[in-house]
């Protein structure tokens, strides 16, 4: 019975509070079953648990939300099973401004939605860890256990499986945030937002009949205005039998940033996690970043398939240390079509097997569907699509895969440091050179490399 009183005790008052001061915001359901709804709530409650435990950021954040009515409701009718991110992942490892933007007043919906991801309306304990569960904001949460039996939510690894156990609940404590889809988004929009209305508008590209290229300086293009030469010959001189690729969505009065959208899907991949491989090298190379900006601002459209930290572990040294070999593994990896995990799983089901153009000419990367995703690559070489859409902006598209793909030819020969003469076509040969010669000058390896002179 003191337990009981003490739950009353407990919640009412924050609730209350919760409600009085916020009586005009968006409280997530209908105020008008509050009353009932705090009258039920049990004191061994696993939402008593959370709120009393050592989980305090969470739980300060769930109050902030103004979720604790949603709750509520929910132990009431079912179990729930909560993804609880420990204090430091909240305090030390969240990036400020990211932490900024989920407790501005505005931006409520996004905080409830990123808590309500860690959440599952059903009783999830560790000795019955299944495939994936939709969460309470209705986006799906991937749970996973490997061959070590070390359990996995989403891209956080379980720390402490089974931490609380209440009779309408569980709680297991995880290494980091998850940050669904949507909220990723939100703020991703809200940053571009920023970014594009400080970009003064300026006029059409223009083309210099002689060459065949963009005159230089570029100016940025509208975005939706189709660029001007396809992606190929933006790369490189000289005629070019490649598809344009397709314009990207958006209205003709906003212009576009492409070095600060490349910066921030390196963002976005940092703060995704299980993606630092690719954005160190991203990051690290610094001319295949702006190149990839470049071409972005001048109105063209990519999709990265972004090899997971996992995939990128299997590398060799030898594979990683051929001078160019980062970039020539990169190249094979950005496709010049804007791409969602929709289209291209659409495709590979419409039309069996499907070939993707790569900015590594003249190699393609085949597509077709396997076990519900879509798989790239061959045979021992593939990759399954197994982060959709991490970063979806219009312009460029980020998925994550868990392999490391290479063109057919090179699968068995390990990418001998093929060199960009061999593999890149003599006449688009010009600008991927220009760009892989500039960073091997850059770390003094151009002596390894033939084609540079
Ligand atoms: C929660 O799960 C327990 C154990 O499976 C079950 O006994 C209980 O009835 C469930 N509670 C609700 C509200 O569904
Ligand atoms: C990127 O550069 C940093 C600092 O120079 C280095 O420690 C790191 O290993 C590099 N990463 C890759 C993937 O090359």
């Amino acid at each position: 019975m003191d337990s009981q009183i003490y739950g009353y005790g407990f919640l009412l008052p924050i609730l209350l509070l919760s409600l009085l001061t916020f009586t005009s915001s968006a409280l997530p359901e209908n105020p008008s079953t509050t009353t009932a709804a705090a009258a039920q709530i049990n004191s061994n409650s696993v939402l008593v648990a959370l709120l009393d435990s050592h989980y305090t950021e969470l739980s300060e954040l769930v109050e902030k939300a103004l979720l604790l009515q949603t709750l509520e409701e929910a132990v009431t009718n079912h179990n729930i099973t909560i993804f609880a991110p420990r204090n430091e992942a909240l305090e030390r490892y969240l990036d400020p401004e990211f932490k900024r933007f989920l407790l501005e007043p505005r931006n409520l919906k996004s905080l409830q939605n990123l808590l309500l991801f860690h959440m599952i309306p059903t009783r999830i304990e560790s000795k019955n860890w299944p495939f994936h569960h939709t969460s309470l904001c209705h986006e799906k949460v991937l749970l996973k256990e490997n061959k070590n039996g070390e359990k996995t939510v989403g891209n956080a690894r379980v720390i402490k499986s089974d931490d609380i156990i209440r009779p309408d609940g569980i709680i297991h404590g995880i290494e980091r945030l998850l940050v669904p889809k949507s909220v990723q988004q939100d703020f991703n929009a809200r940053r571009s937002l920023r970014a594009t209305s400080a970009v003064i508008p300026e006029g059409a590209p223009e083309i210099d009949p002689r060459t065949h290229r963009l005159k230089k300086p570029a100016p940025p293009v509208p975005v939706g205005a189709p660029p001007i030469l396809p992606i190929f010959d933006a790369l490189a001189p000289g005629p070019s039998l490649a598809p344009a690729p397709a314009p990207g969505p958006g209205g003709p009065h906003h212009h576009f940033d492409g070095e600060s959208q490349v910066k921030d899907f390196i963002q976005t991949l940092l703060h995704y996690g299980g993606y630092n491989e690719m954005a160190d090298i991203l990051v690290n190379l610094t001319s295949l970043a702006s190149e990839m900006g470049r071409l972005v601002s001048e109105g063209y459209v990519l999709t990265v398939l972004a090899p997971n930290d996992e995939a990128m572990a299997k590398l060799t040294t030898d594979q990683l240390s051929e001078p160019g070999a980062p970039e020539q593994i990169m190249y094979y990896h950005l496709i010049p079509e804007y791409q969602t995990e929709e289209s291209m799983y659409n495709s590979v089901r419409r039309f069996g097997k499907v070939k993707y153009d790569t900015l590594r000419l003249p190699h393609k990367v085949a597509a077709e569907e396997a076990d519900g995703s879509v798989k790239f690559g061959q045979g021992e070489g593939s990759a399954y699509l197994f982060d959709p859409d991490i970063y979806t902006d219009g312009r460029i598209s980020v998925q994550g895969i868990d392999g490391v793909l290479f063109p057919v030819e090179e699968k068995e020969v390990t990418p001998k440091a093929a060199p960009v003469s061999n593999i890149v076509s003599k006449p688009r040969r010009g600008r991927l050179m220009e760009v892989a010669c500039t960073m091997l000058g850059a770390v003094g390896q151009d002596s390894h490399f033939s084609g540079c002179h």
